[in-house]
């Protein structure tokens, strides 16, 4: 229907745009939420609201004929991925030319299939990054508040040492410690209480059934389950899922329009409509923001949003790598899909890295020690609107990741070193040891400061928000949810104080 209009929209439902539905509803603010993916909700054909990540059917992925997981093949096999229905499933891989980024598509947006890992990044880094952010009221305020919304936990440290489920991550720490290098423990949204019942067997099973990246079925609080359960409850919420926001425009009167296409399950539009609104916020993450912006931008649409709309990305020095232990040191057929342990390498400041120990939940004895390096790299790519397609394209070059490789390479050959070990050739394709080609941890094109205000409002008008990854320019040095949770809620309770009135 044509003519609607609600005074605040939201688009996107991931952490920035979950925080500032909560805190507009809160505020008396009637907010629509336009999400494009599903509500992840009602069980499939086999009782389950997620496919096994083992055996992934059409929930799996975003529009796609065949899987495309992270580790491409195992002993240089197609083992990995499987044909699949299109479909609209939780997770999407969207390619640029020599990057590609894996986002969450459904309501909770990428919480519905991140390793749930709740980071606080160090004040000193933050503070580099986000200069003109004060940081005081980051470390006393907001990054406290967010962890609490977001019902962050840490794992009891006894039931580490002797779950059957973590063998993986106490190997690899202690062989870090072995060589000289600190590791420790990262909270997670994961109930880890949920998780000592699935060990116990009076749970089902969740993460230890390696449910993680095609969504879990128990035990994790997404924010389907926190800020979003949270906004609806004010009673001034609403969420369109299936409604995929195609463009932005500006009435007379300073309001907003946007054109949003309904989709049914085989991805057909079934309906266009045009919804106005006084408030309108960005929270469609760093590409989906970035591209609605610029397609704005450069279409004449938007025409004063400014240059730096578009700059300032980069993917968090993202770099997965394999280690190939001895016989003697196996990691376990049995493998929690939640990561719970850090290889901290970020003082060293020849190669700064903060690398995760990741799962290989293959069901049997891989002996793989698996690493999501995060590392510092000063490269930063753009986007530019292309008439022609209508999309936004990245100019990430691969050579940009070399500074991370050497970092991760650099930290695993130490490692190496004292076990007496190799890489892992055998898991992403052209007998690479070090996966430089993806990331899950796309930041910027929206940066806080320059393409918006210091609270992420767009240069240029009034009552247009950014509120997601978008506005951290490029890299964290931790897992970025929380921080953009925080920031969401530092920049959401400016905008409510001065720009609100009800
Ligand atoms: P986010 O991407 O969460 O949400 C954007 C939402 O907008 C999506 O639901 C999308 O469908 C929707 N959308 C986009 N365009 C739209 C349009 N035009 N119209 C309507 N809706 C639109 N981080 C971390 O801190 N710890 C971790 O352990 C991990 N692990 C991890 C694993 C995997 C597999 C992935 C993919 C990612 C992670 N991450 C992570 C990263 C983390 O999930 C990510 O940084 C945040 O989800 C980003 O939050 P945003 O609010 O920016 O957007």
């Amino acid at each position: 229907t044509s003519g609607d209009f609600v005074p605040a929209l939201v688009i996107g439902s991931g952490y920035g745009a979950a925080v500032a539905a909560l805190r507009l509803g809160e505020a008396g603010v009637r907010t629509t939420i336009l999400e494009m993916g599903r509500l992840w909700h009602d069980p499939g054909h086999d009782g389950k609201i997620f496919c096994a990540t083992t055996n992934p059917d059409h929930r799996s992925m975003w529009f796609r004929h065949r899987t495309e997981a992270p580790l491409d093949t195992f002993l240089w096999l197609d083992v990995v991925n499987r044909p699949i229905k299109p479909y609209p499933g939780v997770l999407d891989r969207v390619h640029f030319d020599e990057m590609s980024v894996y986002v969450g598509r459904g309501v909770g947006g990428g919480s519905l299939v991140n390793g749930g890992m709740a980071v606080v990044p160090r004040r000193k880094y933050f503070q580099q990054v986000l200069p003109e952010v004060d940081a005081d009221d980051m470390y006393r305020k907001f990054f406290p508040l967010a962890t609490e919304c977001l019902g962050v936990n840490d794992i009891d440290t006894d039931y580490f040492t002797d779950s059957d489920y973590y063998e993986f991550a106490r190997v690899a720490g202690r062989q870090a410690e072995e060589t000289g290098l600190a590791t420790t423990f990262v909270p997670n949204v994961y109930d880890f209480d949920h998780m000592a019942r699935e060990e116990a067997g009076t749970a089902t099973k969740s993460a230890l059934a390696a449910e993680v990246i095609y969504g879990n079925n128990h035990g994790k609080r997404s924010l389907d389950h926190s800020y979003l359960a949270s906004a609806l409850g004010t009673g001034n919420v609403t969420i369109e899922t299936l409604h995929q926001v195609r463009d932005i425009r500006q009435n007379r009167d300073g309001s907003y329009v946007v054109t949003v296409d309904h989709i049914d399950e085989t991805g057909e539009v079934v309906e266009s409509k045009q919804i106005g609104c006084r408030h309108l916020f960005l929270g469609a993450g760093s590409l989906g923001t970035t591209e609605l912006l610029l397609r704005a931008r450069d279409t004449g649409a938007l025409p004063d949003l400014d240059a730096d709309v578009g700059q300032g990305w980069g993917p968090n020095g993202n770099i997965m790598a394999g280690r190939a232990n001895n016989a003697s040191q196996p990691t376990g057929a049995r493998q929690s899909a939640i990561p719970v342990l850090a290889i901290d390498d970020w003082d060293n400041e020849a190669a700064r890295v903060f690398a995760e120990i990741a799962p290989v939940p293959a069901g049997f004895e891989t002996w793989i020690s698996m690493y999501l390096a995060i590392t510092e790299n000063p490269e930063r790519a753009s986007f530019r609107y292309d008439p022609a397609t209508d999309r936004a394209v990245l100019d990430w070059r691969r050579d940009q990741n070399t500074p991370s490789v050497a970092s991760a390479k650099s930290l695993l050959d130490r490692i190496n070193e004292t076990q007496k070990t190799t890489y892992r050739h055998d898991l992403f394709g052209d007998d690479r040891a070090f996966a430089d080609d993806f990331c899950y941890h796309p930041l910027g094109g929206c940066v806080l400061g320059n393409a918006t205000d210091n609270y992420g409002r767009l240069k240029g008008y009034r009552n247009l928000y950014a509120t997601d990854g978008a506005l951290i320019p490029g890299s964290l040095g931790v897992n970025p949810f929380v921080t953009i949770t925080a920031l969401a809620e530092r920049n959401m309770a400016k905008i409510i104080a001065t720009d609100i009135t009800t």
